[in-house]
């Protein structure tokens, strides 16, 4: 089957969100005695959807929080379209896993704070945080704090802030890990369908195999002890996918292999811990 996400991008000429990761070491502890992350080397195409799977522990976030720029490198370098990252910086969008919006502001101040940083005026800022609300079903919501929204929808707020910036990356860690299995499912469609629209590259991490395969055009299985790329494995299923897809043979099929190549990484990490 053709790679049809690589046919949408050379359609559609993305030419921003290359990310480079080259020779990324991480080591932590006293005099940086601990390796948490050796050589890690990958390419990511603008426009596309890598998925980051791997045991607790292997080093994930670790990979992640590096190409935010929330960690500096021991050694080797991330380059997202050919500039080195040494700081946090507006190209690169971040959801957590935890919801990071802020308790004491809106729904839509939440959203907004991005462009008011960027100095967007306040027509603008309106007319545009608006618009990002109501394609995720929160418009109705703009004036709920964090308290008074479910996890999806906070989810669905912290995504759109993010996005609102127009990042050339989007950086995802285990963000609908804490939702209900019907809540999680609605997330991982709405975020299809987002990426599709929007066309930013995006790295999400997860420990589950079935949302990788669900969410990605690529898998890249990380391996413990040091954190390391194990295996870089193409999802060739057809797009747009839905949450039904998850049940068909070539669903199943990939999910076992992918399955294969972890269960064996999880005893190690198992047995190390
Ligand atoms: N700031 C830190 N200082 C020391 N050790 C850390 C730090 N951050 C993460 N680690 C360790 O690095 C390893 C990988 O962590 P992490 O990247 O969070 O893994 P994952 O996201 O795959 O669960 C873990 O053993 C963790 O304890
Ligand atoms: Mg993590």
């Amino acid at each position: 089957m053709q790679d049809i996400a690589v046919q949408a991008q050379a359609s559609t000429q993305i030419t921003y969100g290359l990310v480079e990761v080259r020779d990324l070491t991480v080591r932590f502890g006293d005099r940086q005695k601990t390796t948490i992350l050796d050589k890690i080397n990958f390419t990511v195409e603008p426009g596309s959807f890598v998925c980051l799977l791997g045991p607790s522990g292997c080093g994930k976030s670790t990979v992640l929080n590096s190409i935010a720029g929330f960690v500096n490198p021991t050694d080797g370098a991330i380059l997202v379209d050919k500039q080195a990252v040494t700081k946090p910086g507006a190209d690169r969008g971040f959801v957590f896993q935890q919801y990071s919006l802020l308790p004491w502001k809106t729904t839509f101040q939440n959203v907004e704070f991005g462009l008011r940083i960027k100095g967007i005026p306040k027509a603008k800022r309106r007319e545009l945080v608006g618009e990002y609300l109501n394609r995720v079903g929160l418009y109705n919501r703009r004036d709920s704090y964090p308290h008074q929204l479910s996890g999806g929808m906070k989810q669905r707020a912290s995504i759109v802030r993010a996005l609102i910036n127009s990042p050339s990356v989007l950086l995802m860690d285990e963000p609908f890990s804490a939702l209900d299995a019907q809540t999680r499912h609605m997330m991982q469609e709405l975020l299809m369908e987002i990426w599709h629209e929007f066309k930013t590259t995006v790295i999400f991490v997860t420990h589950d195999i079935e949302e990788a395969v669900f969410l990605g055009d690529r898998i890249l299985v990380m391996g413990v002890n040091p954190g390391h790329i194990k295996e870089d494995i193409v999802i060739d299923l057809q797009r747009p996918r839905h949450i039904d897809d998850t049940l068909t043979p070539e669903f199943i099929q990939i999910s076992r292999r992918v399955l294969a190549t972890i269960r064996e990484e999880t005893l190690r990490s198992m047995e190390s811990s």
